[in-house]
Formats: structure tokens, C-alpha cells, sequence
């Protein structure tokens, strides 16, 4: 699937609009991320940080809540920006979630560019790998 720029642009819009209502009072890292849906949808996602820094939820978290709750579907095109609207890296965690909702073709930018899935986390531990070592 090709993504145009126009659309790119438009994410990373959608992005720094998520980004500016971070709550980060902790790290003061605001982040923002937004996706392109299967079906056409755009959704996005803030950080959320807490008094417990170990309970702070990832902007990617906010996103996938709003993918669920607005109807599902896959992921196609992703991208996540810091306060400054540069394009960040998604942490490990997160792109164990973006697998689980975008799969291999999910299309990610990245500082470098846009990557695949595939590139973006290899060799992901996903649904069918339950199945290969489930217990009887
Ligand atoms: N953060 C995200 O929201 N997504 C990432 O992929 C990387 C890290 C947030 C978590 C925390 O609130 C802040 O950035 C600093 O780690």
C-alpha cells in the first residue's frame, strides 16, 4: 500500500494536535501519535504520565484504546512526534502493540523514513506464536 505525502502530513498534523495534550508533568516528554486505519479512520493517541512512574501509559497506548473503542480494524500507517513536532522512535513495548494491531504491512515513520513492520520490530512474537507453544 503506497501512503502519499499529503497523507503523512496530515498524520503528523493529527499527531502534534495529540501531542499538545500530553500530560507529562514527570518527564516533561509530551508525545503525540496518530494512524491511518484500514477502513479510512484516523486515529490518535497522547502520553499519559502518573505519580507512578511505572503506570505512566505511551501515547501508542491512548491510540490502540481509541482503535478499539472506534470500531477496530488494522493499522496501515503510523506515526509518532515529540514536542518539537520531530518525528520520534516508538519504545519496544509500543511496537509489540503496533504489531498486534497493524501486522507485518504497517507502514511506520521513523526519523529514517518509513519502514514496514517487518523492519520496525523482526521476527515479533504475535498471535501465532500461542498457538506453536500452547500447553495441551
Ligand atoms: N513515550 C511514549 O508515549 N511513546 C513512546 O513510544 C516512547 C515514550 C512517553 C512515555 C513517557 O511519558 C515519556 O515518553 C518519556 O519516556
Amino acid at each position: 500500500m503506497t501512503i502519499s505525502d499529503d497523507t503523512w502530513a496530515a498524520l503528523r498534523a493529527l499527531a502534534i494536535e495529540a501531542m499538545d495534550r500530553a500530560y507529562a508533568p514527570y518527564s516533561k516528554f509530551p508525545v503525540g501519535a496518530a494512524a491511518l486505519v484500514d477502513d479510512g479512520r484516523t486515529v490518535s493517541g497522547c502520553n499519559v504520565e502518573n505519580a507512578g512512574y511505572g503506570v505512566t501509559l505511551c501515547a501508542e497506548c491512548g491510540l490502540v484504546s481509541e482503535l478499539v473503542r472506534s470500531g477496530g480494524g488494522r493499522l496501515v500507517a503510523f506515526t509518532c512526534v515529540g514536542a518539537g513536532g520531530q518525528v520520534l522512535v516508538p519504545c519496544g513495548r509500543c511496537r509489540q502493540l503496533l504489531w498486534e494491531h497493524g501486522g507485518p504491512e504497517l507502514l511506520v515513520e521513523l526519523p529514517s523514513g518509513v519502514h514496514p513492520m517487518t523492519e520496525v520490530l523482526p521476527e515479533a512474537f504475535g498471535p501465532q506464536d500461542l498457538q506453536v507453544g500452547a500447553r495441551a
